[in-house]
């Protein structure tokens, strides 16, 4: 019975995108993107401090944390680039930059690659600047 399974793949790829589609972009920022970032930034740092001689290793639950993070991002990423797009080339640019560096971080993370994942969360961090000097409100947060 093949025909039954694909109707069930395309409804609920129809109720994913109405979720998606109801989702504010200020609340995907505050709710996903935000906590996922700043897990990433922190496993970053241990990242860097476990470089040093001598130090201990980055604990494996540390790793994951970053890889589900990243794909956390991921999913947030497809939201900035479809339901939740605004027009404009700096918005474009950025929603893709994010979604191939959140793509790069878990990769970097499942692998352990401690460079890879330092430089994925570093330019991460750029496109959030990128994008809200141009689109986020000047609310002063
Ligand atoms: C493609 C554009 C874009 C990218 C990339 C982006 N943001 Fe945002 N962000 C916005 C916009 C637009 C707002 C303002 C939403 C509003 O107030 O309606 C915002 C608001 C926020 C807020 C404030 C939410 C609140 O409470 O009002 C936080 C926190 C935030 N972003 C974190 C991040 C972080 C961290 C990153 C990078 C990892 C990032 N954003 C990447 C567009 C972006």
């Amino acid at each position: 019975m093949r025909p039954a399974p694909l109707a069930l793949v395309f409804c609920l790829s129809l109720a994913g995108a109405a979720v998606a589609a109801g989702v504010s972009v200020k609340d995907e920022m505050k709710t996903v993107i935000a906590p996922a970032f700043s897990t990433i930034s922190a496993v970053s740092v241990e990242v860097a401090q476990a470089h040093r001689p001598g130090a201990a290793k980055v604990p494996e639950a540390r790793w994951h944390a970053a890889v589900l993070a990243a794909q956390a991002l991921k999913r947030s990423a497809r939201n900035l680039i479809g339901p939740q797009k605004e027009p404009g080339a700096v918005w474009t640019k950025s929603a893709h930059d994010f979604a191939r560096l959140a793509a790069a971080a878990e990769a970097a993370a499942g692998k352990k690659d401690a460079a890879g994942f330092s430089t994925a969360a570093d330019a991460l961090g750029q496109t959030c600047a990128t994008c809200h000097a141009k689109y986020k409100p000047k609310t002063g947060d």
